[in-house]
């Protein structure tokens, strides 16, 4: 089939490279004309592993074309993905005027095409966006649901990181369609795919994005609850959570207590899902409670660490990992951020190392010191948290603390193994 995506930021990309890679003919359009250069070199704008020999390839191979023409891609395509950014707005409800944009460019590009098209959007929106923001831009210009195009939902469940992994061999693959011949288009776009396709209505396929994401994050704060009582009687939330996982109803998964989630989704998708609970008049009780817990966390490892050392102004700190978590650059939502605050508020000084995400994480604070590496991060500090599950962390022994002034580690990720220190004094958190 062809196919045209909307968007080429990180979802929009691996979509069409994923796609491109599955035999469908892919047009990625975006506004951002140094984007579309950069991807018709074969050169992703954005780092994702596994997609540039990927691309470059699907490139050379005239598979995939980017471009600035939403009108053209859409003439020429069957189906168009929808894959524009829905951030947060200060009331934790999502900011629709990219989706509104890219719907008018992609109604602009149907009024005089002959063929059925299917508009489908990727983009995680609240339920009812689809249809009632989507849709009456297309039937504003005269077309007919239907009969001259259908809305599909399809959304998406990538992790950065993995996130081409997840695209081809998907847990599951859910489409939301206005019709059946819309459902149909778009489980055919699917089909070369080793996966279980699930066919609903778009408010559904809507929801489960939301409830998805939720759910994986209540999972996280739930263990985070545990631990601390764990901590308090004097056992360990891992081994309480191995037992718990065993049950299949349950499983092992998201079950790490540690000093929070962070990133791109799971917090922006909660406020989102919040702020739409209560416009429908639903008082969102858990979900709050799992951004509270999680608003705790940083501050916990800040309390653990205080109670190790004493009072803190003065105090030098090294946080490693700034980012959200580990194998990435990106510092959305990082634990790091309300934690490094929370240290300077008490008065300590901070000097952070992450193997990538430095300096992202100087446009969040400028008040800290960045090292270079671990050992300059650690030498002559009083305390250190663990803030990221960096691989690079788990090889760190005893002599790289011995480093420190007075060697205080709290590993906020279990990346550290404390059975083999002597004299370095180690908490972590749920244990
Ligand atoms: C997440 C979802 O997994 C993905 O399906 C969705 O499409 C986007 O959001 P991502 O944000 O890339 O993906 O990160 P993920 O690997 O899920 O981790 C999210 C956060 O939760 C990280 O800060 C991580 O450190 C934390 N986490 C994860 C825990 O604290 N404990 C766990 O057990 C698992």
């Amino acid at each position: 089939m062809n196919v045209s995506i909307i968007g080429t930021g990180y979802v929009g990309l691996v979509t069409g490279v994923g796609l491109a890679q599955k035999g469908h003919k892919v047009f990625c359009v975006d506004k951002d004309i140094k984007k579309v250069k950069s991807i018709n070199s074969g050169v992703p704008p954005i780092f994702e592993r596994g997609l540039e020999p990927l691309l470059d390839k699907l490139v050379k191979e005239n598979q995939l074309t980017a471009t600035t023409d939403t009108v053209e891609a859409v003439k020429s395509t069957d189906v168009t993905f929808i894959c524009v950014g829905t951030p947060s707005l200060s009331d934790g409800g999502i900011d629709k005027s990219f989706l509104v944009s890219a719907s008018k460019d992609v109604s602009q590009g149907l009024t005089d095409k002959e063929s059925y098209h299917v508009v489908c959007v990727k983009s995680t929106v609240v339920p009812g966006t689809t249809e009632d923001v989507v849709l009456p831009i297309l039937e504003g210009v005269g077309l007919e649901l239907g009969k001259d195009f259908g809305l599909g939902m399809n959304p998406e469940f990538l992790r950065e990181g993995v996130a081409l992994d997840d695209f081809m061999m998907p847990d599951r693959i859910v489409i939301g369609g206005s019709d059946e011949k819309t459902k149909e288009i778009l489980t055919k776009v699917y089909e070369n795919f080793d996966s279980t396709i699930m066919v609903a209505e778009i408010k559904t396929a809507e929801m489960i994005k939301y409830a998805s994401n939720s759910l994986l994050a209540t999972k996280i704060s739930f263990s985070n609850e545990i631990s601390r009582m764990c901590e308090k009687i004097g056992i360990d939330v891992y081994e309480v959570m191995d037992g718990v996982g065993l049950d299949h109803r349950i499983n092992r998964d998201f079950l790490n207590a540690g000093v929070g989630f962070g990133g791109s989704c799971f917090p922006k998708d909660l406020k989102a899902l919040i702020h739409f609970s209560q416009t429908i008049g639903v008082n969102p009780r858990i979900l709050e409670a799992v951004i509270k817990v999680n608003e705790y966390q940083p501050i916990h490892a800040v309390n653990i660490l205080e109670d190790m050392i004493g009072r803190l102004p003065g105090k030098k700190i090294a946080i490693l990992g700034l980012a959200f978590k580990g194998e990435t650059d990106d510092v959305r939502e990082s634990r790091a951020i309300p934690m490094v605050k929370e240290l300077l508020r008490r008065g300590a000084k901070v000097v952070g190392y992450d193997p990538k995400a430095g300096n992202n994480f100087l446009r969040e604070i400028v008040n800290i010191e960045i090292a270079e590496s671990v050992e300059k991060a650690l030498s002559g500090s009083d305390g250190c948290i663990v803030q990221t599950d960096w691989e690079e962390f788990r090889t760190l022994t005893e002599e790289d603390f011995l480093a420190m002034r007075t060697p205080i580690v709290v590993d906020g990720r279990r990346v550290l193994n404390p059975d083999e220190f002597s004299r370095v004094r180690y908490r972590t958190i749920g244990r």
